[in-house]
């Protein structure tokens, strides 16, 4: 499973980026306003610190403009996804751009059948947001499954892209049920290191040690 981080904070990437944690990178409005940064200028810096897919958000609402926004933002660097609404305007968008050859991410897809019309306009990566439909008490993990099975019957390329993950169970849970990509905050992503019993196991360890007397170093 690829881990993209979903966040336009530069120095949290590039410490995960360090790790070897990060594939890819996921914005969007809200997190460029987070980030108190020009989306021009920080998507160029995060695109210099990662290798793999960054998406950048269009913002217009109407296919032609949201077309030259995309291709607008494509050209900040060859690794740019330029990532568009799952709306009838998005799908014409995802079909001109992907057939420029550039990378499209579908964002906002809440149905199988949104997911469908992706595939079939091209997107290289399908953003089904988990989160957002726990929230109002439906199953994203049954989302992304049927996504899974229909990309499957028919031999679709899209990626399916698991987005608006919120917690550690999210993340296990996509890679179960065959998620190729997932984006989390990078507190999520550091949160999957996390046990309680490794805690204890390893106050347990260094209290033995102490009571050897003995250095390694
Ligand atoms: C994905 O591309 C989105 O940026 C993100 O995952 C949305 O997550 P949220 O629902 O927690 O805002």
């Amino acid at each position: 499973m690829k881990f993209f981080v979903d966040t336009a904070d530069v120095p949290a990437i590039a410490e995960l980026n360090d790790l070897g944690m990060v594939d890819g990178v996921t914005t969007n409005p809200s997190l460029i306003l987070k980030s108190g940064r020009d989306i021009l200028e920080v998507t160029k810096e995060i695109c210099g610190i990662v290798a793999g897919p960054v998406s950048a958000e269009v913002v217009a609402l109407k296919a032609d403009e949201m077309i030259a926004e995309g291709r607008k933002l494509a050209a900040i660097a060859p690794n740019i996804a330029v990532k568009v609404p799952l709306t009838w305007d998005g799908l014409k968008t995802c079909k001109v751009l992907s057939s420029e050859g550039f990378m499209v991410n579908v964002t906002l897809c809440f149905s199988a059948n949104q997911a469908l019309l992706a595939a079939k306009a091209g997107a290289t990566f399908i953003s089904p947001f988990i989160g957002r439909l726990d929230d109002i008490n439906l199953d994203g993990m049954e989302l992304i499954a049927e996504i899974r099975q229909i990309y499957d019957n028919y031999d679709f390329k899209t990626e399916i892209l698991a987005a608006s993950i919120r917690s550690v169970n999210h993340v296990k849970q996509a890679a179960l049920v065959g998620a190729d990509v997932m984006t989390a905050p990078p507190s999520v992503i550091k949160a999957l290191a996390s046990h309680p019993l490794t805690d204890k196991g390893l106050e347990q360890f260094m209290a033995d040690w102490a009571k050897t007397g003995q250095k390694i170093l």
